[in-house]
């Protein structure tokens, strides 16, 4: 076993060296290219600019050289028959890339985005996405449709499970990671990918939180809120962008050529290509800004979105070229930046997947290890009145709930090609934590999907997985009554509530954000037993559960965890891991509250305990959680901070904001308990041409601590990092006093200052 191991281990070495030694250097890339374009037909460029689905129509199109890229089509057989027609029948014999949404994970499904984000563990998303790549690419997908780095303000968006939550500085890190583990140093090895960060831009700022709605926000919170996270992207190296489907300030993302080309291509020098969304040329008909796919075709490519999905709008090039509409220019400059991603992923030189690493490199133990350790990480302790969490394993746990035991919602909504038979539930956690005679379990109530546009449904009962513990019967309808027995019999209860993964994710926006169906009423009577309840939440956005801390005393949010959810949440709950996870969005205490986040600017009254000004009269403004909170099974103390500005040396011309600001603080345990905290660094500026955010997080550290121990943790901020647009739009980092927090979350912490000179 050891010894086939190590020989696989160096054959994939050897294969990952012999691709890395055979990667073309930048410039002979580009002479291929133009030499391939010097060759091409109008309708290849136009082949090559378009992505379709599989379909025997579109194989046939295939063959002709009239298609570059199809998406959904996994398994390296099929992958590898659709490529064999290119490359045996097309004249130029130029690859097909193969692309899928691999969002959190390909088969061993990660936690969703938003959850794993709250780690905080840069290097562990970076090893997430390196299993993903893995196997992707195993199954002959070389391209994936991630990360997604919207920031969102808004839960009511189903699709801010998708994303990098509100902060823009942690979107960065996490761009950059997720980039990095996806197409390492060479996305031409055969285990990597090419990325597509997306969507760009400003998706997560749509009104209202409705899908695909508008989008009507200032150049300033553009540019300082929610293109970071792609600029990150781009500096880490990112393939591919995809543009997003809403207007922003009037202009469609596939048609903005400010967006696209002004910011992207002028000011970030982006040399790889864009892709529309789906359908996303045809829907310029829908916005209103062109009348027709040949006007819709024309406007995208001038904008600068490099290849379409799937409306096939593109095949109009030809023609617009023809009649003089569209320069020949703009279309090869696309066509370069397609070849040229083409040639970076090695297609030319590997066209075909090797359908062997299917059996070896999918659902690898290690990767599930990964995947538990991610859950474990991203899950947040949001409440824990009297420490009832850990719990002992000596006692009698009744499991309730509608999500205790469902497969299918541990993996989240865009779940690769995961399947809810390797889920692990929460059920199956517990009962291998503690032996099926300590268990109780009942389902309780149904969660009802919506009726779209309506309200709550009516509900199919799910298969439930085949624990045999006490309590369970397939099939039986859920009630309420055999979850009172169950908690009555028990020492304490586990409710297991929330959403069902469908119920966030694209097209699933909410306009209210309440425990759907009848799960709050199942909480209710559990709670009456008088039995002490945790309530472990699942879910793709934070909820509205401001009534819960007085009914329950511990609150474990666990999102949705992915395929090792139920083995992550019970090494919580028993204490064999400490959470660490923290909230990457700002927890409303209710949806009326919306939008709320942590990274506002002061009002000219600000928030005091004296003032009444902000606010609602029937509630304060202020979240039930903020952002990057989350307990531990510890107590950490933070104090002796201290910060100085450090000058640069040789202020050189050109060379402005060179200098750092050093920041530190002692960070103690004095709880009884190794843990871990995720210390984190905010600054604010107090005069600034403009009103600057109350906080902005500019670092973050994770730090383990045994009982008793401290540590000195230190910062270094750029001092560029602590600028600002002017008025004019200029940046610039304006000199004076900052504030300085070194803190657990973004409202408490050691408070600071230092002087910018
Ligand atoms: C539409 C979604 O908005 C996008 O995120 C996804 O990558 C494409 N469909 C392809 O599935």
């Amino acid at each position: 076993m050891f010894r086939s191991r190590r020989l696989h281990l160096i054959v994939v070495l050897l294969a990952a060296s012999v691709a890395a030694a055979e990667s073309m250097s930048d410039q002979a890339i580009e002479s291929k290219v133009n030499a391939l374009i010097q060759k091409m037909t109008l309708e290849e460029k136009a082949g090559q600019l378009t992505q379709m689905g599989l379909t025997p129509e579109s194989l046939e199109l295939a063959r002709q050289g009239r298609v570059g890229s199809f998406l959904g089509v996994l398994g390296a057989k099929q992958v590898n028959d659709a490529q064999h027609a290119v490359m045996e029948h097309s004249r130029l014999k130029i690859p097909l890339l193969f692309g899928y949404d691999v969002i959190h994970g390909y088969r061993t499904v990660f936690p969703v985005p938003l959850a794993s984000t709250g780690s905080f563990d840069m290097p562990l998303l970076e090893q997430a996405e390196r299993i993903a790549a893995k196997e992707a690419t195993a199954s002959g997908v070389k391209w994936v449709f991630a990360p997604m780095v919207d920031i969102a303000r808004d839960p009511r968006w189903g699709r801010i499970v998708e994303g990098v939550g509100e902060d823009p500085y942690l979107g960065s890190q996490v761009a950059s990671a997720k980039v990095r583990g996806f197409q390492g140093k060479n996305m031409a090895d055969p285990d990597r990918v090419v990325a597509c960060a997306k969507h760009y831009v400003a998706y997560g700022a749509v009104e209202g939180g409705r899908d695909y709605n508008t989008v009507d926000i200032s150049e300033r919170l553009l540019r300082e809120v929610y293109l970071p996270p792609f600029h990150a992207a781009v500096q880490a190296g990112v393939g591919t962008l995809m543009s997003s489907f809403n207007d922003l300030n009037g202009m469609p993302g596939v048609a903005n050529h400010h967006t696209l080309t002004d910011i992207l291509r002028n000011e970030w020098h982006f040399d790889g290509f864009v892709i529309s969304d789906w359908g996303a040329v045809h829907e310029l008909l829908a916005h209103g800004t062109a009348a027709d796919d040949t006007h819709a075709a024309l406007d995208a490519v001038k904008a600068g979105v490099d290849m379409d999905m799937v409306d096939g709008a593109y095949q109009s090039i030809p023609q617009l070229v023809k009649s003089g509409k569209l320069p020949m220019s703009v279309v090869d400059e696309a066509v370069r930046r397609v070849l040229r991603v083409k040639f970076r992923a090695g297609l030319f030189d590997h066209p075909y997947a090797d359908p062997a690493r299917e059996a070896t490199d999918i659902l690898a133990p290690e990767s599930r290890e990964t995947a538990r350790r991610l859950a474990q990480e991203s899950m947040v302790l949001l409440e824990n009145k009297g420490d009832l969490l850990p719990l002992k394993k000596t006692q009698t746990i009744a499991v309730i709930g509608p999500l205790a035991d469902d497969k299918g919602s541990q993996l989240g909504p865009w779940a690769g090609d995961g399947q809810a038979k390797d889920a692990v539930t929460p059920l199956e956690g517990i009962v291998a934590k503690l032996g099926k005679e300590h268990v109780l379990y009942a389902k309780g109530v149904d969660i009802p999907p919506f009726e779209r546009g309506v309200g709550a449904g009516v509900v199919a009962p799910a298969p439930p997985s085949a624990t045999g513990v006490a309590g369970e019967e397939s099939g039986k309808p859920a009630n309420i009554d055999d979850a009172v027995q169950a908690a009555s019999k028990a020492d304490l209860a586990v409710v297991f509530a929330g959403e069902l993964a469908g119920m966030t994710g694209e097209a699933s926006s909410r306009a209210t954000l309440d425990l759907p169906g009848d799960q709050r009423k199942l909480i209710d009577a559990v709670v009456a037993t008088g039995k002490p309840v945790v309530l472990v939440l699942e879910s793709g956005r934070p909820l509205d559960i401001s009534w819960a801390p007085a009914q329950v005393p511990a609150i474990l949010q666990a999102w949705f965890p992915g395929v090792e959810a139920g083995h992550a949440i019970a090494d919580l709950l028993f204490g064999d891991v400490s959470p660490s996870g923290r909230l990457a969005v700002s927890w409303p205490q209710y949806v009326g509250q919306i939008p709320v986040y942590y990274n506002h600017n002061n009002t000219g009254r600000p928030t005091a305990p004296d003032r009444w000004h902000t606010g609602y009269l029937d509630m304060s403004g202020e979240p039930l959680y903020p952002f990057g909170y989350g307990l531990s099974y510890t107590k950490f103390t933070y104090r002796n901070v201290k910060a100085e500005f450090i000058p640069a040396k040789t202020a050189s011309a050109g060379a402005k904001h060179q200098g750092t600001v050093q920041v530190s603080a002692e960070i103690g345990n004095s709880g009884n308990r190794e843990a871990t905290e995720v210390v984190q660094l905010y600054v604010h500026d107090r005069v600034a041409p403009t009103s600057r955010p109350v906080r902005e997080l500019k670092g973050f550290e994770r730090v383990t601590l045994r009982p008793g121990e401290s540590k000195t943790v230190s910062f270094r901020v750029k001092e560029n990092d602590l600028g600002s647009y002017d008025p004019q739009m200029r940046w610039i980092v304006p000199s004076g006093t900052y504030d300085v927090w070194v803190a657990p979350d973004s409202a408490h912490g050691v408070q600071g200052t230092f002087e910018v000179k």
